[in-house]
């Protein structure tokens, strides 16, 4: 009997150690700091790309770079709640091509680059936002 409940402790701890490891790479990104470093990075390239910057003439920048921090942070596993609105209701009616989002993602990782991010924690990140992507075109 003792046994059994060693063995499903043993069980136990390797299932959620291996799953908080395989969700959690807040720290890859270097953590609050690292991730502030992104987002100042990637609101930098949004300003310089023609095509992109003109979405968000009227946009106040303060507002999209701390929801920007918390949604990183927390689709990270950091310690963050995002408390920004739904990614549908932020972007119905800006129309936004499958080309743009793909841009945006581009100078996410352009971002990311300058950062220095290491390239699976850049890979992850990009893989957390992707199933937002049906929230964010054509709408
Ligand atoms: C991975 C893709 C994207 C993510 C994760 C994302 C995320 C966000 C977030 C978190 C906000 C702030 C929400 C808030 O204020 O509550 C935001 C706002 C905004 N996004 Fe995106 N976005 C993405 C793609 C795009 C694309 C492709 C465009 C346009 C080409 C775009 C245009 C905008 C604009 C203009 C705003 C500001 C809206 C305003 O002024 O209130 N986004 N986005």
């Amino acid at each position: 009997m003792n046994k059994l409940v060693v063995i499903a402790g043993l069980l136990c701890s390797i299932v959620f150690s291996s799953s908080a490891t395989a969700a959690d790479y807040y720290e890859e990104l270097g953590g609050q700091k690292g991730v502030e470093e992104i987002v100042d990075n990637f609101i930098n390239e949004i300003s310089f790309d023609p095509d992109i910057v003109t979405f968000f003439e009227g946009t106040d920048i303060n507002r999209l770079r701390e929801k920007l921090i918390e949604q990183f942070c927390m689709e990270s596993g950091g310690p963050c709640e995002y408390t920004g609105d739904s990614m549908r209701d932020v972007h119905t009616g800006m129309n936004i091509s499958k080309g743009q989002f793909n841009r945006i993602v581009e100078l996410l990782q352009a971002a990311m680059d300058k950062a220095g991010t290491p390239q699976t924690a850049q890979n992850r990140l990009i893989r957390s936002l992707a199933p937002m992507r049906p929230d964010i075109i054509h709408h």
